[in-house]
């Protein structure tokens, strides 16, 4: 049987990833890497964001310091990538938090809200916004945003975050319809949940009530790389045509109704 031939889907190519020094960021730095593009991690944790970089290819990796919530770091980490690698092809507004695990609105509080809207969906407006700048005149290019579950249901999150989340899609949408005219596209990537850093905060997993989360897929549990499996197909020209999509990685999750399914 001859050998199959690993084929680089973003040889060329210059991505930006904000959230990058972890979980489904860290994974994606790693796939988006080991297909040939020049990768940018942004994050604001900045040791661990740097020890990640250097365990990549020599030359083929930065680290920017970068808090999503601010326009000058987002707008630096951007002029970063053009800077040190010339371009940027793909941006992936990646960075996100969960915010406390207090689901009653009475509970909510204003402070808190807001910092979950600033950095999930202020921060993926800021990327897109300043990706927008320097992929307009070259008339191409991928922006992709780490939606959520949360895009399409309620009930799994907090007000915050379900909140944050469907407008990230809202947001998606709008900038693909923008954009699309200079051939800049727009897409979110939808995970299920991976057991991260932010997802273990929020979710007890090693509760019996976790396996339920994952019986639309036959127990199977989603993984980053899953995740970033999504993300590269955004990335690469082999979704050329596909633009203002959200694309869920949830293994049908959410489009059941498990108290009404015939199927047990
Ligand atoms: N893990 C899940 O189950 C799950 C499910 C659906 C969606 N998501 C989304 O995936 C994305 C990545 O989360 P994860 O699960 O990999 O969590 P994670 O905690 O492992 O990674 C999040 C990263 O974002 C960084 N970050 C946080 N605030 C930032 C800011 N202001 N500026 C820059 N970087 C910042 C963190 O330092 C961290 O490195 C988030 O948008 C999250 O909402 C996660």
């Amino acid at each position: 049987m001859a050998a199959s031939t690993f084929v680089r889907r973003l040889e060329g190519k210059v991505a930006l990833i904000t959230g990058g020094a972890s979980g489904i960021g860290k994974a994606t730095t790693k796939l988006f890497s080991r297909h040939g593009a020049k990768v940018v991690i942004a994050d604001i944790q900045n040791d661990l964001g740097r020890k990640f970089c250097g365990e990549l290819e020599p030359g083929s990796a930065a680290f920017v310091h970068c808090d999503v919530t601010k326009e000058a770091d987002v707008e630096n980490a951007v002029n970063t990538a053009v800077t040190k690698f010339g371009k940027l092809d793909i941006m992936h507004n990646n960075a996100g938090i969960g915010g406390l695990n207090k689901p009653s609105i009475l509970d909510s509080d204003k402070t808190e809200f807001e910092q979950v809207v600033r950095t999930n969906l202020v921060g993926a407006f800021l990327g897109t916004k300043h990706a927008a700048r320097v992929m307009i005149p070259k008339r191409r290019g991928s922006i992709i945003t780490t939606g959520s579950g949360c895009t399409v249901i309620a009930g799994a999150s907090t007000h915050a975050y379900t909140s944050s989340k469907h407008a990230m899609v809202g947001l998606t949408r709008s900038a693909a319809v923008d954009l699309g005219r200079y051939g800049v596209r727009v897409n979110c990537v939808s995970p299920h949940l991976v057991a991260t850093p932010l997802a273990c905060g929020f979710y007890d997993f090693s509760g019996e009530e976790l396996e339920k989360v994952y019986s639309a897929f036959g127990g199977e549990r989603l993984t980053a790389e899953d995740v970033a499996e999504a993300a590269l197909f955004l990335a690469s020209d082999e979704s050329r045509y596909v633009n203002g999509e959200n694309l869920l990685v949830d293994g049908g999750f959410t489009i059941v109704n498990p108290n009404l399914c015939i199927f047990k």
